[in-house]
């Protein structure tokens, strides 16, 4: 176990992973360090305690919380006077065993591993921006998590419940559900789904300890799903707490009691009402670790628009990631509660153990290969991968390491020298399909290329829930929407069709990361290219539409329908003449460095 350290760089592929992991410098040697916390007795700095949520306070040498590993002290170099040039130095002097060393440095090591699993845990909305709320402007307004300290054994005040602005114990708190979930508004559609049980458990808790505590609780939903999760809901009614339906506006403090005024429109009566409460707890939702970026570039991994990872598959891989080898475990995911992060995390460290028991993996025969001989050394396609899947070096042929590559086709439609080819996607293939369906009376034809995992599916929910749309529609599979290379879709428009449509998964739910990204900037630059060919650009069509999608998908299709029977027998015609491949320039391979052996 390295804590303490952070993960640099991630390179290599399931099975061989190279991890780089700096060892930050704690300065105190955790071997030696007795824990006896003298040095903290003569530490003469002063810091917010972070862990605590700056309620109380912590010297520059610290343990940062009751159950770190290993339990001794670390440093803060950027809290420390130091004593180079001294002017401190003092926990050095009393520290026994001579656990402090103000030389230590930074650690860089290296690990060989065969899979990772992700559980960088999550951030808690910070309020400040709801300012309707005055959290910032009224000391007795809390959040949920500062609320868990004020009210914990282990915290600041011992236990003892006083709200911050007086120290006096309320007798009356409110609690505000959804602050920062279930809010498109800024930019946070999502539930975050533990805030409701957390504030049923506040409220019982309360109810428990301080029987003369009067509680209210404003809310838009409740959602007690879980196990036994209903059963607390009406034990927190039954113990008096009020829930009344209907989020208020603001919040206003008289500046004599400092209480503190809510109006709120309670939804279920339809009327307004006026609380005046002596502390407010607003109940928080949670956001992605702000370290999730980082760790997704690492990994090459993908976001859902809430912004956390995405997994594999949301049903039958939900604990793989699309990387192969790596495994998410807990929030990183998706907010969910304690049992739903031991259950994912259980998973992810069984899925890990399969794979490292396994000896051999499987992967889909769906991979790419390229002909060396063919091979620019241009570095396009390893640019494009979004696995990473594709080595490359400007003086050898680029190199896809099959265990790590997906199949999703992007680099092959990338490839303007046909170098790569996709096993069981080939171009000859997918032309000799749009050449087919285009055989016979080719402007009745709309060709549509949809990828395998939503819009292809998409069709097939249209079919099996019985939605029609126009036989006019012929779909080709292609296993991703970056597969659809701009030449097949040249093709299809040489051999007359009035309408092409390029279909694939909603932008943040591409199967393969964001290889759609490659679908958009491709379809672009077509059209752009029919412009200026004289091509109604129109013509060229680009949609989203997901597995589940059978209506729109449909929906989709009459629109297509309608307008191929806009499109002319002229402007077919002039499209087969205009689209023509130009003659190719003849190219010269760029110099390869030769290897100098001795
Ligand atoms: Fe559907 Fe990539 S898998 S667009």
């Amino acid at each position: 176990m390295l804590t303490y350290s952070e993960v640099e760089e991630v390179a290599g592929y399931i099975g061989n992973f190279t991890v780089k992991i700096r060892k930050k410098a704690r300065y105190v040697d955790p071997d030696l360090c007795t824990a006896c916390a003298e040095c903290v007795k003569v530490c003469p700095v002063t810091k917010p305690d972070e862990f605590e949520m700056g309620l109380s306070s912590r010297k520059a040498i610290y343990i940062p919380f009751p159950q770190a590993v290993p339990c001794s002290y670390i440093l803060n170099m950027d809290d420390c006077l130091g004593n180079n040039p001294i002017a401190c130095g003092k926990c050095a002097e009393v520290c026994e065993p001579k656990a402090i060393n103000y030389d230590d440095r930074d650690e860089i090591v290296t690990r060989e591993v065969g899979a990772i699993i992700v559980a960088i845990g999550l951030d808690v909305y910070d309020p400040t921006e709801m300012d309707e709320y005055g959290y910032t402007r009224f000391d007795n307004v809390v959040t949920t998590m500062e609320f868990e300290w004020l009210i914990c054994a282990g915290g600041p005040t011992a236990g003892h419940f006083v709200r911050p602005g007086d120290h006096q114990r309320p007798k009356r708190i409110g609690f505000i559900q959804c602050v920062g979930s279930r809010n498109p508004k800024i930019g946070r559609p999502y539930c975050s789904n533990i805030c409701c049980m957390n504030t049923i458990k506040d409220t019982l808790l309360l109810a428990d300890h301080y029987p003369d505590v009067e509680n209210v609780v404003f809310y838009q939903d409740i959602r007690a799903f879980g196990k036994s999760f209903e059963d607390m809901f009406q034990r927190s009614k039954e113990a008096g707490t009020r829930y009344i339906r209907g989020l208020p506006g603001d919040i206003e403090e008289d500046p004599e009691t400092r209480n503190l005024i809510i109006t709120v429109e309670n939804t279920t009566s339809g009327k307004l009402e006026r609380h005046e409460l002596e502390m407010v707890v607003l109940s928080v939702g949670v956001v992605p670790p702000k370290d999730l970026a980082k760790i997704s570039g690492l990994l090459t991994l993908s976001k859902t628009s809430d912004g956390f990872l995405m997994e594999s598959h949301p049903k039958l891989k939900p604990v793989d990631a699309p990387t192969r080898g790596v495994y998410f475990a807990g929030f990183c995911e998706a907010p969910k509660d304690i049992k739903d992060s031991v259950c994912q995390a259980g998973a992810a460290a069984s899925r890990a153990g399969a794979l490292l028991n396994a000896g051999q993996i499987q992967i889909e025969a769906i991979t790419s290969r390229i002909d060396e001989a063919a091979c620019m050394r241009c570095g396009l396609c390893a640019a494009v991968c979004p696995y990473g899947a594709i080595t490359w070096k400007k003086s050898e042929p680029a190199v896809v390491i099959e265990a790590a590559c997906a199949g999703c086709g992007a680099c092959g439609a990338t490839c303007q020298f046909g170098a790569i080819t996709m096993r069981h996607f080939t171009d000859d293939q997918l032309v000799a399909q749009v050449r087919a369906l285009l055989d016979f009376e080719p402007h009745d034809k709309i060709i549509v290329f949809a990828c395998n995992w939503c819009s292809y599916a998409g069709g097939d929910m249209a079919g099996i829930s019985r939605i029609q749309y126009p036989p006019t529609c012929r779909l080709i599979r292609t296993m991703c929407s970056a597969r659809v290379s701009e030449e097949l879709v040249l093709e299809a428009f040489r051999n007359g069709a009035p309408v092409v449509l390029v279909s694939g998964c909603h932008f943040a739910d591409c199967h393969y990361i964001n290889a759609n990204r490659q679908t958009v900037k491709r379809v672009d630059r077509l059209w752009d290219q029919l412009e200026k060919a004289g091509v109604r650009p129109e013509r060229l069509q680009l949609e989203w539409i997901s597995a589940a999608e059978g209506q729109k998908f449909a929906k989709v299709m009459y629109q297509m329908e309608e307008l191929r029977k806009t499109v002319t027998t002229e402007e077919i015609e002039h499209a087969r003449q205009a689209l023509q491949p130009k003659p190719k320039k003849k190219l010269r391979k760029k110099p390869v460095a030769l290897a100098i052996d001795d």
